[in-house]
């Protein structure tokens, strides 16, 4: 499968790891149309790891529990199907998922085939109880031409966590998105890791493999699965405004039957959601103020010429992180400069003195979609 931008659904995991079922997951669906988030592009539904019987079937298949799902996964396929959604599953390269379920090495053509006949959309594949001696990039490779021959479009999310060097390889794989770091947790600490893992890594996002950067927790508060002690409301926008900049597959992760509405306007904020889905799907780049580490600006150039620039403090204090427009490629001296507002408050700015700054509290940030403009 080809896939130009990055992808964006909902996934068990944070909250519900186990507690899963052919009712949450088929609920969840119907939510997540009600709120406006399939409109707003939200569009797999993945059940994550813990759906099968801990053994296979006398044919070697793969076997969906019962209890959780007992009209099967080509029946869950097609409800999700007519609803207009995409159906996602989830396995692993090694002997077990990281539950302990059966996974797919050395059966990954029988797997495939399994996903392709239930209707799957798209593959979520783990890195666990790979065996001592097995290298990640062939099994990886395995499971691309796997899928690749299925005779179904199943997208391929690769989740081994940048372990092993992944982006040196997961390009040769087949994968349309790779996870780059390992588990989010709902909590600050947890955010600002996962964005400070992205510094060095920048040239192996875009369109070819997406850098997937974890599913989002906003919304969690706390509950659930990877609930820890929760965030901050500035803190789940700073979350959320990140992996828009970053180009990241966007997978809510919370509850969406119990979602408040601060957590949906997050979710479908317009301006954040047309910068990570711009079509051109350039990568960005970063500037540290005054070579700060906790006040990055992370900038992209959009398909139209505009400029997103994200403003990032990432410090316990209040800070007034700035970049300057020619370090983005505005240059005063030729007489440019740049108007536009703020993704969260739709505060329309027009920068003075060749200048981008922001006053920030901490843990917070302002994301501008910026046009170059005549000084
Ligand atoms: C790993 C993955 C998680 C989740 C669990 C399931 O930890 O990184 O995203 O899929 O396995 O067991």
């Amino acid at each position: 499968m080809i896939t130009h931008k990055p992808p964006m659904g909902w996934n068990t995991w944070n909250t519900f790891a186990a507690n899963i079922d052919e009712e949450l997951i088929l609920d969840s669906a119907d939510k997540l149309i009600a709120a406006g988030l399939k409109d707003a592009g939200y569009e797999y539904v993945v059940v994550d790891d813990c759906w099968a019987l801990r053994e296979r079937g006398k044919d070697g298949k793969l076997v969906p529990d019962p209890k959780k799902f007992p009209h099967g996964m080509r029946y869950v396929a097609d409800k999700l199907h007519e609803k207009g959604l995409k159906f996602g599953m989830y396995s692993c390269c090694g002997t077990m998922t990281c539950a302990r379920f059966p996974a797919s090495f050395n059966r990954e053509f029988l797997d495939a085939q399994t996903f392709a006949e239930w209707g799957v959309d798209f593959l979520k594949y783990d890195y666990c109880f790979k065996p001592a001696g097995a290298v990640g990039a062939e099994l990886y490779r395995r499971m691309g031409l796997a899928l690749a021959s299925s005779g179904r479009d199943i997208l391929f999310s690769g989740c081994s966590w940048g372990a092993d060097k992944t982006p040196e390889w997961i390009g040769t794989t087949g994968a349309n998105m790779w996870r780059s770091t390992g588990d989010i947790f709902d909590c600050w600490e947890s955010v600002k890791s996962l964005i400070r893992q992205q510094y060095d890594i920048l040239p192996f996002g875009g369109r070819d493999c997406f850098n997937d950067m974890d599913m989002l927790i906003v919304g969690m508060h706390g509950k659930g699965n990877v609930g820890v002690k929760g965030c901050t409301p500035d803190e789940y926008k700073l979350h959320f405004a990140a992996w828009c900049l970053f180009g990241s597959p966007l997978m809510i992760g919370c509850d969406i039957r119990n979602m408040d509405e601060e957590t949906k306007a997050i979710l479908t904020n317009p301006v954040l959601l047309g910068i990570d889905q711009d079509p051109r799907c350039n990568r960005p780049y970063i500037l540290k103020c005054e070579g700060n580490e906790d006040l990055p600006a992370v900038v992209r150039t959009l398909a139209n010429g505009d400029i997103a620039v994200g403003l990032f403090n990432l410090s316990d204090a209040h800070a007034d992180p700035y970049v300057c427009l020619d370090d983005i490629g505005v240059p005063s001296a030729q007489g440019k400069t740049v108007e536009g507002t703020e993704a969260y408050t739709g505060q329309t700015i027009r920068a003075v003195n060749a200048i981008l700054s922001a006053s920030l509290p901490a843990h917070s940030c302002a994301v501008y979609r910026l046009k170059i403009t005549d000084l």
